[in-house]
């Protein structure tokens, strides 16, 4: 089954406003018109009205970073999915590994994020990936598997099928070290075989799986090239258009 690619920024704690409204421009000139992958930027919070109003009109869509799962309420110093909708969002990174470390985010809450995301009519971003120590000591595929377990358990099949799971191996993340084309493969399609195990062959075939860890142009190609790598998800190299510009056109 074809499945189209996703490349997604993660633009982090980076960018002012006005920063991010220059990134956004530069990016709607660079590949507002590109459509062999689909592409996302997912500024922060306040930033994302001004990317709106920058990428209205091309193909780039919006995502954010994060949310909250009650629609609404005393929740003080977060948002709930109507406030990031309203904007134009479509997209919501959940469980990326900062938050699981800083944050203290776990593979229930973030099961109850992706939820909610979905009764919003929108589609999560959903992070798993393991860090140095669970490699090195052989436990990737264990906590890859229990990740994808915990944080799509019990969630609708026909939603899971049209969601995006991002694989960023912790070590890879901001360190300038890629997981091998031969790592990411392996773990993508373990992640497929979780999701078919949990659902069906046919969920399992239509997620989209992003890799993402010091992706940059000069790696892209050969990532993307695996049969169950669906697109990036990017950091450090989506803060620059003609950088973001070079993965998106890996081919
Ligand atoms: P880098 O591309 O900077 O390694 O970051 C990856 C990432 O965490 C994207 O969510």
């Amino acid at each position: 089954m074809a499945r189209k690619p996703i490349i997604a920024g993660n633009w982090k704690m980076y960018k002012t406003q006005s920063e991010a409204a220059d990134l956004a421009n530069g990016l709607a000139s660079a590949v507002g018109t590109y459509d062999k992958v689909d592409v996302v930027v997912c500024p922060t919070y306040t930033s994302l009205e001004v990317v709106a109003q920058a990428i209205k009109g091309t193909n780039i869509k919006l995502g954010a970073q994060n949310c909250h799962f009650e629609a609404e309420g005393a929740f003080t110093g977060e948002i709930s999915l109507a406030m990031l909708k309203e904007i134009g969002v479509e997209f919501v990174i959940v469980g990326h590994s900062e938050r699981r470390q800083y944050f203290g985010e776990t593979d229930a809450a973030i099961n109850k994020k992706a939820a909610a995301i979905y009764k919003a009519g929108l589609t999560p971003i959903i992070c798993v990936g393991e860090r140095l120590e669970e490699r090195e000591g052989g436990k990737t595929s264990d906590v890859v598997t229990q990740q994808v377990k915990g944080c799509l358990a019990d969630l609708p099949a026909d939603k899971v099928a049209a969601s995006v799971i991002a694989y960023e191996p912790v070590w890879a993340i901001g360190t300038g070290k890629t997981a091998s084309k031969e790592q990411a493969q392996e773990v993508h399609a373990l992640i497929r075989k979780v999701v078919a195990e949990m659902f069906s062959q046919q969920v399992a075939d239509a997620v989209r799986i992003q890799y993402g860890g010091s992706v940059k142009a000069e790696n892209a190609r050969e990532l993307m090239a695996q049969s169950d790598v669906d697109g990036a998800l990017v950091g450090g190299a989506a803060l620059k258009a003609d950088s973001f510009a070079g993965i998106i056109k890996y081919e």
